[in-house]
């Protein structure tokens, strides 16, 4: 399990550390949780959600305070701190405002306290829950004998529950439909050959490993059914932030005149945000860029640009799977009724 609740401190799968080791950590500072988030510990969108969630439960439980007022004071520090740790997964803020809300609606400081561990523990079953069920409706999509290129990593460890766009493939494979997966090793930080890889060699699917600059290739001698990929912000005309390179994957897929899936909970859409030119995208820094694992690739102070996410516009997008159906264009009428 890549996130687990121990009532004081959460247990969680160090990510940076796979597919070499397996190696849980046991924290019990929202800080050494807020830096496992920036470090890629702990990501993907939806576990970024329910890890800033425990964050703000441990936060809590240590402060000190005589009234309810002053304790959402000190609580208001804590949540600051997560909701700068990474700035694109919609789940992160969602998870921060449910639990700001749970901590308004509580009485006492001891009430307060109790209702944010049960507010944590509720959005990491929800989260396991809506994941569940999109992968459920998403392996409709998915027909027998199909090859499916991914990009990223979308499945257990990313997201606490069954998976988002490798979610749809694990539940497409548990129907008994034969299918093969394309993976992008996904540069800089390789969450595709290290992550996505390994977790479908554990749910025995076959899968080959592809670079990022390969998906053309592949896509344009018929070898690719479909695409499906995550989402870490969706705006309210479909717009979507996933994993840098995903914008090409889409550009080319409709090039190619292959069906481009995005698969992501609800809590990912952000109904605020009218397309994705609002959509915060994250920098990251340039040495992920001129290493490649610890090794240097380029010149000494070479400069680097090292967007973590682009935005690929709905019209690429055949539809997006959510936990509460499968939506189309018109995406900001679909959306709405999602909510
Ligand atoms: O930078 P990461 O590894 O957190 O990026 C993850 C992705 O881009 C995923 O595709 C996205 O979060 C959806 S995960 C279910």
């Amino acid at each position: 399990m890549p996130i687990e609740w121990l009532g004081n401190r959460v247990k969680i799968l160090d990510q940076t550390r796979l597919p070499q080791e397996e190696v849980y950590l046991e924290l019990d500072r929202y800080q050494d949780i807020a830096s496992a988030i920036v470090e890629l510990k702990i990501r993907g969108a939806p576990a970024i959600g329910v890890a800033g969630a425990y964050a703000v439960a441990l936060g809590a439980l240590k402060i000190e305070a005589r009234s309810k007022r002053e304790f959402l004071e000190k609580l208001q520090s804590v949540t600051k701190a997560i909701a700068s740790t990474r700035p694109t997964a919609r789940n992160l803020f969602r998870a921060i405002e449910r639990m700001e809300q749970a901590a308004k609606s509580a009485k006492s400081v001891e009430d307060i306290k109790a209702a944010l561990v049960s507010e944590a523990i509720k959005i990491h079953t929800e989260e396991a829950e809506a994941t569940r069920k999109l992968s459920q409706l998403g392996a409709e999509l998915i027909r027998d004998g199909f090859t499916i290129l991914t990009h990223c990593n979308t499945g257990p460890l990313a997201t606490t529950g069954y998976g988002t766009a490798l979610g749809v493939i694990i539940y497409a494979k548990e129907q008994g439909k034969k299918i093969k997966v394309l993976a992008t090793e996904t540069r800089p930080l390789l969450q595709g050959a290290r992550l996505t890889t390994w977790e479908l060699k554990r749910a025995k699917i076959p899968v080959t490993l592809i670079t990022d600059s390969m998906a053309g290739y592949f896509m344009s001698r018929g070898e690719v059914d479909c695409v499906i990929v995550g989402a870490d912000r969706i705006a309210a005309n479909g717009d979507t932030a996933n994993k840098i390179g995903t914008y090409t994957l889409a550009v080319l897929a409709k090039e190619n005149g292959i069906p481009f899936y995005v698969a992501a909970p609800t809590s990912t859409i952000d109904l605020s945000l009218a397309s994705g030119k609002e959509i915060p995208i994250e920098q990251r820094s340039a040495a992920e860029v001129t290493y490649f694992q610890k090794v240097c690739i380029a010149p000494e102070n070479c400069e680097a640009a090292n967007p973590a996410f682009d935005v690929t516009p709905h019209r690429y997008i055949t539809a997006i799977i959510t936990e509460k159906g499968i939506i189309r264009e018109p995406y900001g009428e679909g959306m709405s009724k999602l909510k």
